[in-house]
């Protein structure tokens, strides 16, 4: 452990589904690698929406609506209370749900989208949503039809905001990863960005990690309690 005082430390904290787990929302990797049912090259990849848009904004309709029946967890509520602390506090998730700013979380980058925001194809605006989108949708900016997407980050995409994240992790002290398998790139390469910058590496999860190997220290359990043990 880092014998730096919060208020010396700038941190890093990279969350993914696990999280939100005890929240009431799937993680993506349960279920025989299934996702509410579908495989995820069905509903995640730019190719299903060219190929199926109905079927993919129906998932995210879903996806989107299911956010009024949960809400932040322990470990959500523990993260935006620590972040005044810190001398510097980023909060990288690969989450879509909005947990972390219903908890309070002020900075925070949403790496893979938000299922509250849409893009337009045409004009590249991007706006909150709350309702269903549809092919039938209207786009507010050009006011074409048909244009609208998730803004959600599908496989194959660029992950957003990287360069802000690759520069706090190379200047970061500390770098606690929670609730995430660490099986999708570039966040699973996080964890050496940090450790080459010299931080100090933990991870809070379930169970070990594709990348555990790589954190100087690990705590497994859920993380409404591992959360809250580590940061007390
Ligand atoms: P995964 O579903 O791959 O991993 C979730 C991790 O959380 C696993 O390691 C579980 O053991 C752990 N876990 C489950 N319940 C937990 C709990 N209560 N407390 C702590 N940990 C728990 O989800 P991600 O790693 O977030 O990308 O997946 C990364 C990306 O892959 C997602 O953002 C998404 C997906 O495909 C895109 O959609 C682009």
């Amino acid at each position: 452990m880092t014998s730096m005082k919060k208020a010396e430390q700038k941190i890093v904290v990279l969350t993914g589904a696990g999280i939100s787990a005890e929240s009431g929302l799937s993680t993506f990797r349960d279920n025989n690698g299934l996702w509410e049912n579908h495989r995820v090259e069905e509903v995640a990849t730019p190719e299903a929406f060219d190929r199926n848009p109905d079927l993919v904004h129906g998932f995210y309709n879903r996806r989107r609506q299911a956010l009024s029946e949960v809400k932040p967890n322990a470990a959500h509520l523990k993260l935006a209370e620590i972040e005044p602390l810190y001398q510097s506090f980023l909060l990288v998730t690969q989450n879509v749900d909005d947990l972390h700013e219903r908890a309070g979380s002020q900075n925070l980058i949403h790496m893979h989208g938000e299922l509250l925001k849409k893009r337009c194809v045409l004009c590249h605006q991007v706006s909150h949503q709350r309702n269903d989108l549809s092919v039938e949708s209207i786009c507010q900016y050009c006011h074409q039809q048909g244009t609208l997407r998730p803004h959600i980050v599908w496989f194959g995409e660029m992950p957003l905001l990287m360069n802000e994240i690759m520069l706090a992790l190379m200047q970061c002290d500390l770098f606690v990863s929670i609730g995430t398998s660490g099986t999708v790139y570039p966040a699973a390469g996080f964890v050496e960005v940090a450790n080459q910058s010299g931080a100090h590496t933990v991870e809070l999860n379930l169970e070990a990690s594709e990348q555990a190997s790589q954190f100087k220290e690990s705590f497994h359990g859920p993380a409404s309690s591992v959360v809250g043990d580590y940061f007390n």
